[in-house]
């Protein structure tokens, strides 16, 4: 067996965006590796840089120029089918803003991932239940998103995340919309699942969300300008 090499590793990779005549540097020479189990934020101002950034680390856009490796695996050469499965197997996603399905009720929202993995409906609903509990809504499975709280969205939305048992978990900006309690909140959620093994990686613009992270990536302007471990 070949020795697996670090989980996520950048090299050199730059995003341009064509902006009529000029051209927006959105990533402009980044590298960086993240080892299995690290939790790791990246952090910066607006515009700087992180959701393009945490965009190439899931494999939801490519590089202008420059390698991503997941696993060990070089992904500039997959087609879209090999990058959907990397994404289904590995890495689970979540947003500012949720992005739950506003007529689902919770336990089918978490329930949908395992849709891809062709498992029986029993066995997705038992899974999706035991997630919940552990997150602490087991109580709340058949709310609709509109009955949830701002930190029980979230919840949800990493219920959903973490069902499927991805490698990486991927959070941008997960506290952006919540109070500063219950941002701290979903941080120690990513703290618990993190401990249990699960790789985080956080992008914020926010300070206090991302030191709680014991490796913190600062990007500016495309460019990394420090990368601190605690
Ligand atoms: N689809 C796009 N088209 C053009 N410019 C973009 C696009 N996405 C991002 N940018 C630009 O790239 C830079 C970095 O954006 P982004 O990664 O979203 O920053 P952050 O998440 O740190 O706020 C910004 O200047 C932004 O305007
Ligand atoms: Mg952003």
């Amino acid at each position: 067996m070949p020795e697996p090499g670090p989980l996520v590793s950048l090299q050199n990779v730059h995003r341009y965006y064509a902006m009529g005549d000029t051209e927006v540097r959105a990533l402009d020479g980044v590298s960086f590796t993240i080892e299995k189990g690290e939790f790791v934020s990246i952090m910066g101002p607006s515009g700087s840089g992180k959701s393009t950034c945490m965009n190439m680390i899931g494999c939801l856009d490519r590089p202008t120029s420059g390698e991503i490796l997941i696993g060990g695996t070089g992904t500039s050469q997959m087609n879209e089918t090999e990058l959907a499965e990397i994404r289904n197997e590995t890495i689970g996603f979540v947003f500012q803003q949720y992005h739950l399905i506003a007529n689902m009720n919770v336990l089918e929202n978490v329930m949908l991932p395992l849709r891809y993995q062709g498992l029986p409906l029993h066995e997705r609903r038992h899974r999706a239940r035991e997630v919940l509990e552990r997150i602490g809504l087991g109580d709340r499975i058949k709310h609709l998103p509109h009955e949830l709280s701002g930190g029980q969205k979230q919840r949800v939305a990493i219920a959903r995340a973490t069902v499927t048992k991805p490698a990486i978990v991927l959070a941008d900006e997960p506290t952006g919309a919540l109070d500063s309690e219950t941002g701290q909140s979903v941080i120690d959620l990513f703290g618990e699942i993190n401990r249990a093994g699960t790789t985080i990686i956080i992008v914020t613009h926010d300070p206090e969300i991302g030191g709680s992270a014991r490796r913190r990536i600062h990007i500016r302007d495309g460019k990394i300008t420090e990368d601190e471990r605690v």
